[in-house]
């Protein structure tokens, strides 16, 4: 019997090699309080046996319709569910699932379920790359379900290149998002959307060792592109220089210095519905590079460095939008000053940048940039103030994706 007082996941498990690492999805879901019902194809069980699932779920494990007939389970393991997760996707079973094809209990449950479906893909890159998988992929994603993008790295073997699975906390972390929302009753307001969010700080470099930096860590970026896919949005991450794990389910591109980073943003909000700038790229740049490391010289007096402007990435964007209704977050890290407070200074930015919302937060002292915790006031140009108190930064993303969701204009099926 289930308990109904835990969350219902259905665990499916393609046969692919990354089958091993569902193996610890599965544990992170169990120990959160989940209760799990794995299903593998039969061919994942070729990779990991039905006993270490069992053993792990604590639940009988089935891989046909056949099995416990009078329970029916290929309709009732999907009817029950609160979020059914296949990790690995492989391209077979991706190819299956937008069909429609239910010759086993993990497709037949895939057509049961009424609940969030997450596929998280594993495969080769030349298997990820085929039309016949991209055309799978866009089908399952128009019909709502999140088609998490695969990691790049290592793969099977020698290879290297987009199509390992997420690492399984990441996994997790999709879930408890996506099952967060779905017990609060919130649902998945940006299935569909394109997002970008830019995380990081940008390094302006002086020689090939020395650089201008700063001290921002990405967490609030990274909380934000995480937040997102569990809103079901497709993200774009554009990451300077973080050493945060990328989020699963997120194309991350990593850039360096701000003008890597603005190249990166103006492609990456080409086709997007919403843009938040959370990096902090360096305002000014050195004006030569120096090919081999500058030395200490006899001559006691230190060097200059001349500096010059860097592109404003945030004003950029809003002024030149690419989509007029694209909606442009930006941050504004201030501290109080003789010229004006926090708030002040941030209307004074918002209406300098041009952009929708400005996330305004106080720096300095503990604050903002490497905590953990963020408190802000969201100012948005239609003159609106959302205090937002202190709390997670993924509790803060949260508050900026609702205000973000309201402003996009209606999807072509919802409108009428
Ligand atoms: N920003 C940007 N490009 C820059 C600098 C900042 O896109 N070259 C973006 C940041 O990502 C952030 C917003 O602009 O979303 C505000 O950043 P902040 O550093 O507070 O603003 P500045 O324009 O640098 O203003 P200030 O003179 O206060 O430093």
């Amino acid at each position: 019997m289930s308990d109904r007082s835990r969350p219902q996941v259905v665990l499916g498990v393609a046969g692919g090699i990354a089958a091993y690492k569902a193996c610890s999805l599965l544990r992170l879901l169990v120990e959160s309080g989940a209760e799990v019902r794995v299903v593998p194809t039969a061919s994942a069980l070729r990779f990991v046996g039905a006993p270490t699932w069992a053993a792990l779920s604590h639940q009988p494990v089935h891989t046909e319709v056949w099995d416990d007939v009078h329970e029916v389970p290929h309709v009732r393991l999907g009817q029950q569910a609160d979020l059914v997760v296949v990790a690995p996707a492989t391209a077979d079973l991706l190819a299956k699932a937008a069909h429609g094809l239910a010759d086993d209990l993990l497709t037949s449950t895939l057509l049961t379920a009424r609940c969030p479906i997450v596929f998280a893909p594993a495969m080769h890159t030349e298997m990820w790359e085929h039309p016949a998988t991209r055309a799978n992929v866009a089908t399952l994603r128009e019909r709502g379900a999140f088609v998490l993008e695969p990691a790049e790295g290592r793969l099977t073997g020698t290879d290297t290149g987009k199509g390992r699975l997420p690492e399984p906390e990441q996994l997790f972390e999709v879930c408890q998002g996506i099952l967060t929302r779905e017990a609060g009753g919130q649902g998945q307001d940006l299935l569909g959307r394109r997002v970008v969010v830019s995380a990081g700080g940008t390094r302006e470099f002086l020689d090939p060792v020395r650089f201008l930096g700063n001290r921002s860590s990405g967490r609030q970026g990274y909380a934000l592109a995480r937040a997102a896919v569990a809103r079901g949005a497709s993200v774009t991450l554009v990451a300077a220089n973080s050493s945060l794990p990328d989020p699963a389910g997120v194309k991350v591109t990593p850039v360096v210095s701000t003008r890597d980073l603005r190249d990166a943003m103006l492609e990456a909000t080409e086709n997007a519905d919403a843009v938040v700038m959370a990096a902090a790229p360096a305002d000014f740049r050195p004006a030569t590079y120096a090919e081999h490391k500058i030395k200490k010289t006899d001559d006691v007096s230190a060097p200059t460095v001349e500096l010059v402007q860097n592109p404003d990435i945030l004003a950029e964007i809003a002024q030149h939008r690419p989509r007029p209704d694209l909606v442009v977050v930006g941050f504004a890290a201030e501290t109080g000053d003789e010229h004006g407070t926090v708030l002040e200074h941030g209307r004074h930015k918002l209406a300098r940048k041009g952009c929708d919302l400005l996330v305004v937060n106080e720096v300095g002292a503990g604050k903002g940039f490497e905590a953990l915790d963020n408190e802000a006031v969201i100012i948005g140009a239609d003159g609106s103030e959302t205090v937002v108190s202190r709390g997670s930064k993924d509790q803060l993303a949260h508050r900026i994706w609702d205000l973000v969701s309201v402003r996009l204009p209606a999807r072509p099926d919802q409108a009428g």
